[in-house]
């Protein structure tokens, strides 16, 4: 296969845009489904497919936005309008927001950090698939993620937890590139003597 340089190069720049920077028009249906298709054709040893996706768009956004302010609410009557109303913006202003699901079981090959890698990789991949078809991305995991009421409330199972949140839609900004790691920190070759840094 021959070296595909704009592949090359969306990998080489891209960055995440925030959410607040995503805005219409999001993917249109079939778009929508071909990011999914994308997203969803990752590694997965042993083909357990231990993840799911919940899909929240339209006027589910408020809606999800406003159950999370009312379940702030319940938990501490005194909160202020300020924060109710961040609440109820979580899965605003991006036109489309696909939760991602685990929910790993017991298997004889992939054990469950398998699983886990495999969900995070579907987060990921809907991200380039987001960027793939025009527009921006962002992978987030807040509070309702790891409140087992909040993760309820916005769709999971007995046994699931969100591993993160794509934010789709229209970038309506250019993010600078951000401090990369220096390779020479993060990467050794094990066994090469010639180098200082090897391992092994
Ligand atoms: C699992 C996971 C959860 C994240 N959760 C958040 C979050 O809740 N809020 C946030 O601002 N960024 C969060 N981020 C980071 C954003 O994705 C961030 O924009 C990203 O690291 C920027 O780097 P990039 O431009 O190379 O994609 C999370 C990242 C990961 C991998």
């Amino acid at each position: 296969m021959p070296a595909n340089q704009a592949l090359i190069q969306y990998l080489k720049t891209r960055r995440s845009v925030g959410i607040g920077f995503l805005k219409d028009p999001g993917p249109t249906p079939e778009e929508l489904r071909e990011i999914l298709t994308i997203g969803t054709r990752v590694p997965d040893h042993g083909k357990v497919v231990p993840w799911r996706l919940v899909v929240i768009e339209g006027d589910a956004r408020r809606t999800a936005g406003e159950r999370l302010a009312e379940l702030v609410r319940r938990r501490n009557l005194a909160i202020d309008e300020a924060s109710l109303e961040n609440e109820r913006k979580q899965f605003l202003p991006a036109p489309v927001t696909i939760g991602v699901l685990v929910a790993p079981r017991p298997h004889p090959k992939s054990p469950e950090l398998e699983q886990i890698l495999s969900a995070g990789n579907v987060c990921f991949n809907l991200s380039h698939a987001a960027f793939a078809f025009g527009y921006a991305a962002s992978w987030t995991n807040r509070w309702y993620g790891f409140d087992p009421e909040g993760q309820q409330l916005l769709g999971a199972r007995g046994g699931e937890r969100f591993v993160g949140f794509v934010h789709i839609g229209t970038p309506s900004m250019v993010p600078e590139d951000r401090e990369r790691p220096n390779l020479e920190d993060v990467v050794t070759w094990w066994g090469d003597t010639s180098r200082p840094d090897a391992t092994g």
